[in-house]
């Protein structure tokens, strides 16, 4: 089985066609969307619809249920919650019905994916350093887990209690060993690195690849300022940040 697996879209049109377009060339089997939809981005619309034609399997994001009024935004950041506001306005009912009706977890007997810590899915709690891996790692189903929320990709590995972060783009998954893997965002990644984010995961081979792609990023940009979004949004998109 091959997985292509990504997470945090954000409204970014050009960056989820370009993921998909590079899916295009990996025989993939499945592809599993790890939540956050819309929120910042100027093309929310799109890119639901888009998902709903993959008819991929997905879970919730906290930005697309802060749309869809499951949960408060209230702890959102000021861009966060500004542009969620927006977005609310321009999405129809049924895109609205169908941000509202994503599960929290994906599970099969390959991998689990949620959008945030596993330990309390609901909670959206982030997970950056070792110390916000070892609940998930204590509460996961199986041994591979994909999540997202931080915007960074990452690898997180579990072996007799201890937990060590990997450096390697390619990881090649061993017996008795858990594995965490963060797989970035598609359209606001935040590690310096402005290319779209995204996994593989081929279950024969054993092998996780974490990948990059680059869109363009000036479209994405025009269309922010079009639609009167803070300019901090277009800003970042060049930064990766
Ligand atoms: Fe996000």
């Amino acid at each position: 089985m091959r997985y292509g697996i990504f997470s945090d879209i954000h409204g970014n049109l050009e960056a989820l066609e370009a993921v998909l377009g590079a899916f295009k060339n990996e025989a993939l089997d499945r592809i599993i969307c790890i939540g956050d939809i819309v929120g910042y981005g100027p093309d929310p619309s799109l890119c639901i619809q888009k998902i709903k034609e993959l008819g991929c399997k997905t879970v919730a994001g906290n930005h697309d249920w802060g749309a869809s009024g499951k949960i408060k935004i209230s702890n959102f950041s000021v861009y966060a919650a500004q542009s969620i506001a927006w977005t609310k306005n321009v999405i129809s009912n049924d895109e609205l019905n169908f941000l509202n009706s994503l599960k929290i977890e994906y599970a099969n007997s390959d991998l689990c994916a949620v959008h945030a810590s596993y330990e309390e899915p609901e909670s959206f709690n982030y997970v950056y350093q070792i110390r916000d891996t070892l609940d998930s790692f204590k509460s996961m189903p199986g041994n591979v887990c994909f999540i997202g929320h931080t915007h960074i990709q990452a690898v997180f590995m579990s072996k007799a209690g201890t937990v060590v972060r990997l450096k390697q783009e390619r990881v090649v998954i061993e017996p008795n060993i858990r594995y965490l893997f963060n797989a970035g965002s598609v359209g606001q990644p935040r590690d310096g690195i402005n290319l779209a984010g995204f996994c593989v995961f081929d279950t024969k081979k054993k092998l996780v690849e974490l990948r990059r792609i680059s869109y363009n990023i000036n479209s994405v940009k025009q269309k922010i300022r079009k639609r009167g979004l803070a300019e901090f949004l277009a800003v970042r998109l060049g930064q990766g940040r």
